[in-house]
């Protein structure tokens, strides 16, 4: 049975003000979830805070990226390790915003996989492919291109913790969620790449969640698809009472 993991991915947005207000609504509003994980990734900056408020509650924090190496003359960049002793316990690699705007490619992902396994951060794993590549038939094509390059180099025990979060890149703050028999057509093909590139029982233990325009009210139908197993959510997840709503209304 896997335990559903609902992730927010807070991306550029709020200061560590307003990381502890919405905290101080959600935090409440969550305390009596335990059918499911809920992660949530902030900005770098309101990390420690985050942390600190969440490690008496059953929320995990996520980093929304981490640099390959352990430390070294990397200008701006973030480490595995750093995000390891703030706190942190899962990281995002490969957003599709990262893969756009700072030129990531699967090699590099592959790198920040590593780095993240080498500090017991759990990665989740973004695939998803372009509308240009969904309206020409290659949208599975490009899945399994993005997890063989990212996860070949890894053995199954490696891998245990993973989480893959499926994100159609045409979906994603368009407000053009997939369909609920998309998403899992999609997952289930996941899935089966993975049991190949990772064997049948890690395969089938990985959750594989979905992303892209998750809103309270499209939520439930996406979340109770059999290969779905859970949700990383943007935009709905800067609100409390969405974020909360998604949660609580997706409970079986
Ligand atoms: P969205 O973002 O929910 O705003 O579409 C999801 C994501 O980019 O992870």
């Amino acid at each position: 049975m896997r335990m559903p993991v609902i992730a927010a991915n807070w991306k550029m947005y709020k200061t560590i003000d307003e990381a502890n207000t919405f905290l101080s609504e959600f935090v409440p509003r969550v305390s009596n979830v335990s059918y499911a994980e809920i992660i949530i990734s902030p900005p770098f900056l309101a990390l420690p805070t985050v942390c600190k408020t969440c490690q008496s509650t059953r929320i995990s924090v996520a980093g929304q990226n981490i640099h390959w190496a352990s430390d070294g003359a990397s200008t701006g960049e973030i480490s595995a390790k750093m995000l390891r002793a703030v706190g942190a316990n899962h990281v995002i690699i490969g957003h599709s915003e990262r893969r756009r705007l700072f030129g990531e490619s699967d090699g590099v992902i592959a790198k920040k996989v590593r780095a993240a396994i080498g500090e017991n951060l759990k990665p989740i794993l973004c695939i998803g492919e372009t509308l240009e590549e969904q309206e020409s038939g290659k949208a599975l094509e490009v899945l399994q291109r993005q997890l063989e390059n990212s996860l070949t180099s890894f053995t199954s025990a490696e891998l245990t913790n993973l989480v893959v979060a499926y994100e159609p890149i045409w979906a994603i703050g368009t407000g053009h969620t997939a369909t609920p028999d998309h998403a899992q057509s999609a997952h289930a093909y996941i899935r089966e790449c993975l049991s190949i590139l990772v064997g049948v029982q890690t395969s089938a233990e990985c959750r594989i969640i979905y992303g892209g325009s998750v809103k309270p009210v499209n939520a439930k139908e996406i979340l109770s698809q059999p290969d779905v197993d859970g949700a990383l959510v943007g935009g709905a997840s800067l609100n409390p009472e969405s974020f909360e709503e998604i949660i609580t209304g997706t409970q079986p």
